[in-house]
């Protein structure tokens, strides 16, 4: 059974002492064992002060936003898998549509991020997803293939075993209109069978795959409800300690 799956993408928000006061919020309404996974991503300057106010045995985890696929060198303004390692990330969101459409990501960087971020030990989210023009022209399924294809090239079984796939339609990200529980599954079910024609039907039925765009605590559970969508990817509704414990409580309530 796959373990439900919330991801708070905090964005260009928060500073490091900002941070620090949120997790200690949250920390006060989450339960301390929990039956879901929580990762936060911070901005890479908060992910320091994140971790501290997460304590050492926290079993909330910490992502990055992006990470660059080289080691280190000469790329000024970028950060490596091993430098978020360090930092105690275990996760990494690769491929967000902001980085696709205002900072011109293409699917063989993006292929380049997952191969770097599974080298050191960084599990992938991977996000995918199409436009309003896309959809409308009927091209959501082919576009979402297309992203997978030049995203996943070249990964084992094993390295799929640690990859997180998150369905966001840019028309639904921060827009406040969330696809439908029916959208959203259609597409994840087209998401579960790639996996599965490209590598078997063991790792198809063992990844999972999220939903993000305009998640909230209204209907978060709807979408939950749906044995497709294991999780979700929250953005604006993650900010608020509330909202977000809201969002995990009710990933708590359902089958772990
Ligand atoms: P949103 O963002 O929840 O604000 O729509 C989701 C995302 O971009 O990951």
């Amino acid at each position: 059974m796959r373990r439900p799956l919330i991801i708070g993408n905090w964005k260009m928000n928060k500073t490091a002492s900002e941070a620090g006061a949120f997790i200690h919020d949250l920390r006060e309404r989450l339960p301390a064992s929990p039956n879901a996974d929580v990762v936060l991503a911070p901005p890479f300057t908060a992910l320091e002060s994140a971790r501290k106010a997460l304590g050492p045995s926290s079993w909330i985890s910490l992502g990055a936003q992006n990470v660059h696929w080289e080691q280190h060198g000469a790329f000024t303004g970028e950060v490596s898998a091993p430098m978020l390692r360090e930092l105690g990330c275990r996760y990494v969101i690769v491929g967000h549509s902001e980085r696709r459409t205002l900072f011109g990501e293409r699917d063989q960087d993006i292929q380049k991020k997952v191969q770097a971020a599974l080298t050191y030990g960084l599990s992938p989210i991977l996000c995918v997803g199409e436009s309003l023009a896309e959809r409308e022209a009927g091209r959501t399924e082919s576009v979402v293939t297309t992203q997978l294809t030049g995203s996943l090239a070249g990964l084992t079984t094993e390295d799929l075993a640690t990859v997180t796939i998150a369905y966001e339609p840019v028309w639904a990200i921060g827009t406040g209109r969330a696809a439908t529980t029916e959208q959203a599954v259609a597409v994840h079910r087209s998401i579960r069978l790639f996996v599965e024609t490209g590598w078997n039907s063991e790792t198809a039925s063992a990844i999972r795959i999220l939903y993000g765009g305009s998640v909230t605590p209204q209907n978060i559970e709807s979408l939950l409800a749906s044995d497709p969508i294991d999780g979700a990817l929250v953005g604006g509704a993650c900010l608020n300690p509330e909202s977000f414990a809201t969002i995990v409580g009710i990933a708590q309530t359902r089958r772990a």
